[in-house]
């Protein structure tokens, strides 16, 4: 922000806003550069308020759902990091399936809503369909904006549509047939995603046994412990795979398990989690990463192309 904007911008936001703050709080690398803000915005009325102020000023922004797919760089975010909570948290069954008996159900959740609430609710409720996303820990737009998935599912397989609001405050709806998703990807028929926020989703659910949904959540996330760290800080997988193959059979191929730049290793668990094993910085992570992508490419002649959103 420029000389002065602080202050227009405590006067003008009343909801809460952190300054100059250091974004391994809310990166589950627990490493990243100093946002200038992060501000928490509860409602849509008051997301159209701040995205009209930051445009009018052209004050880079930026929305992050749990941070478990972005590494902050450390030269920081000169700018707005927008953080969803209060009615972006909600779950909620639409009316329209709500008739006793009638599948498929319609579930509209927030974009904040973390996806480990999404799938605890569905399973409160028998309702299956989301048992795929236990245990990833992202939330409802991260989810939708990379097309997160498991177990050879995705997010748009499930999604019947999305909301989202563009810089200039407009609302849309966009449905299946407005989507083009792809591996880790969403990209929208109409629109660039560069300029759009995710506020809901609506996911398609079909009724079930709750008994039955709690086993198969329990199983995949028992699944994930036996193949990925589970307690180190990592953001999941790094690399995308690429077509046909595995990023983490290649970087394990590549003998690369163990390695480490500073205070970032490759896990010696799952060779796709690269995982911070203390105080590694943004530049350990970034190092390692690029050791990776050259080593794999001179075995392999393959780049492997970053999950994790840098920025
Ligand atoms: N492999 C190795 N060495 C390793 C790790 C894996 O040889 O160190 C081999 C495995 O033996 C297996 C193959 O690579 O033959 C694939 O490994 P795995 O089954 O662990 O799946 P993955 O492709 O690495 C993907 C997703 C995960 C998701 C799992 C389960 C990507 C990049 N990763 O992992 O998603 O949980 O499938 O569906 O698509 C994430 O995106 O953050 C993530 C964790």
């Amino acid at each position: 922000m420029k000389p002065g904007e602080r202050w227009e911008f405590a006067a003008f936001w009343s909801g809460r806003v952190l300054w100059d703050v250091s974004m391994a709080r809310y990166s589950t690398l627990r490493t990243g550069g100093v946002a200038e803000a992060l501000v928490t915005v509860t409602h849509l009325a008051e997301l159209k308020k701040l995205l009209a102020w930051l445009e009018e000023r052209r004050i880079p922004w930026r929305v992050v759902g749990r941070g478990s797919n972005i590494l902050v760089r450390s030269e920081g975010f000169a700018g707005v990091i927008i953080q969803l909570q209060g009615e972006f948290n909600h779950v909620v069954r639409l009316e329209e399936s709500v008739e006793m008996g009638s599948d498929p159900v319609l579930v509209r959740a927030g974009a904040g809503c973390p996806l480990a609430r999404l799938v605890a609710w569905c399973t409160n409720h028998a309702l299956g369909g989301m048992e795929f996303m236990a245990g990833i820990p992202g939330s409802v737009g991260g989810a939708v904006r990379m097309n997160a998935g498991a177990w050879g599912r995705a997010m748009a397989d499930s999604l019947h549509s999305i909301t989202l609001i563009d810089r200039s405050g407009r609302v849309m709806e966009v449905d299946q047939s407005g989507m083009r998703p792809g591996y880790r990807r969403m990209e929208l028929v109409q629109a660039s995603f560069d300029d759009l926020i995710v506020v809901a989703a609506t996911v398609v659910l079909k009724r079930g046994h709750q008994r039955q949904i709690l086993h198969n959540c329990r199983e995949n996330i028992k699944k994930r412990r036996e193949k990925q760290p589970a307690n180190m800080a990592s953001a999941g997988s790094f690399f995308k795979n690429p077509e046909g193959d595995s990023a983490g059979r290649l970087i394990d191929a590549a003998g690369l398990k163990g390695l480490r730049h500073g205070q970032a290793m490759i896990s010696p668990d799952h060779a796709n989690f690269l995982v911070n094993t203390g105080d590694a910085t943004p530049e350990d992570i970034l190092s390692l990463a690029g050791e990776v992508r050259q080593r794999v490419y001179q075995k392999f002649g393959i780049w492997l192309e970053p999950e994790v959103h840098i920025i």
